[in-house]
């Protein structure tokens, strides 16, 4: 039987709906509306597109949001005055540096200098061990893993006790998402296993996951008999592998390939996310939870 299809589209409008809800509700009982900076440098035409769509979403949703625009020749020091003059500004809740910064600027110090209760991107160190520990101590998820886990969650897919195998070890997402998915408690307490590119037989460990996430950026890794029938795939592979033209637009668009042979896998597997629209709507969406988050833990 032909696997469910996890529509990362669908999850992330519910969630969406859910989190204006809470925004309406915050503002009519606290006067506090989630406040959103994100702060691009440059002009990539890759993360113009990015924060324009959290801008979109943070408005959507009724947040109060600043799109805040520097000149790639910005000076270290005036980039870490501006992410200060953020911390101190009490309207805001959560603060974004979109990465990559261009050459010169010290990312890990810039992203360091964010404080830890409005680091909705949850990269600042604080956050991350705050993760590790886990229980009442975190606070933040990154964004990326806790899209996966929602995904999985809201799909019905059993987590406690589920043989859950990791494909890749990056900060981003494969690191998070395994100590997301070890944690006690719900929508977790997993038996997690990570493999990467220093691993033997990774298409044995694949091939025991009740829940398989790859997140290795090897377009096709996966294949259908790494599968266990009838398990639950998260794919978080976005690689472009060529482009073709749009019948909507007409101007060339990229061809977009996961991680898993979806094609094939999709005969296998219980459920599986597309890509595109699978992992990848999630993102800003979780991005927009952590913030209401922020707000909610600055009302006294
Ligand atoms: N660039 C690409 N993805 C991200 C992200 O999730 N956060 C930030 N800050 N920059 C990015």
């Amino acid at each position: 039987m032909a696997a469910k299809i996890i529509s990362g589209t669908e999850i992330a409008a519910q969630i969406r709906e859910e989190l204006k809800k809470e925004v309406a509700e915050m503002k009519e009982k606290h006067g506090v509306v989630p406040g959103l900076v994100t702060i691009l440098v440059g002009q990539n035409p890759a993360s113009v597109s990015y924060v324009t769509g959290k801008q979109k979403t943070a408005h959507e949703l009724g947040f109060y949001s600043i799109q805040d625009n520097q000149p790639a020749d910005i000076l270290e020091a005036d980039l870490l005055g501006l992410v200060d003059k953020y911390n101190k500004d009490p309207k805001i809740h959560g603060i974004l540096v979109q990465l990559p910064l261009p050459k010169g600027i010290n990312e890990k110090k810039v992203l360091n200098a964010i404080d830890p209760d409005k680091d909705v991107d949850c990269f600042h160190p604080v956050n991350v061990g705050r993760l590790v520990i886990g229980g009442e101590e975190a606070r933040f998820k990154p964004c990326t893993p806790a899209g996966i886990q929602e995904l999985i969650v809201r799909s019905g897919v059993e987590t406690s006790g589920a043989e859950v195998v990791v494909v890749g070890r990056s900060n981003i997402v494969g690191k998070p998402i395994a100590l997301i998915m070890m944690q006690k408690g719900k929508g977790a307490n997993s038996t997690v296993t990570v493999v990467h590119t220093g691993s033997k037989n990774m298409d044995q460990h694949c091939k025991s996951a009740d829940i398989l996430i790859v997140a290795a950026g090897v377009p096709g890794l996966v294949k259908p008999e790494w599968i266990k029938p009838g398990a639950c795939v998260i794919d978080v592979g976005v690689n472009r592998v060529g482009e073709k033209l749009s019948e909507k637009t007409g101007k060339m668009v990229p061809i977009l390939k996961g991680d898993v042979d979806f094609d094939a896998a999709k005969e296998i597997a219980g459920a599986i996310t597309p890509v595109p629209g699978g992992v990848g709507p999630m993102t800003i969406t979780m991005l927009m939870k952590n913030t209401v988050l922020s707000a909610k833990m600055s009302i006294k």
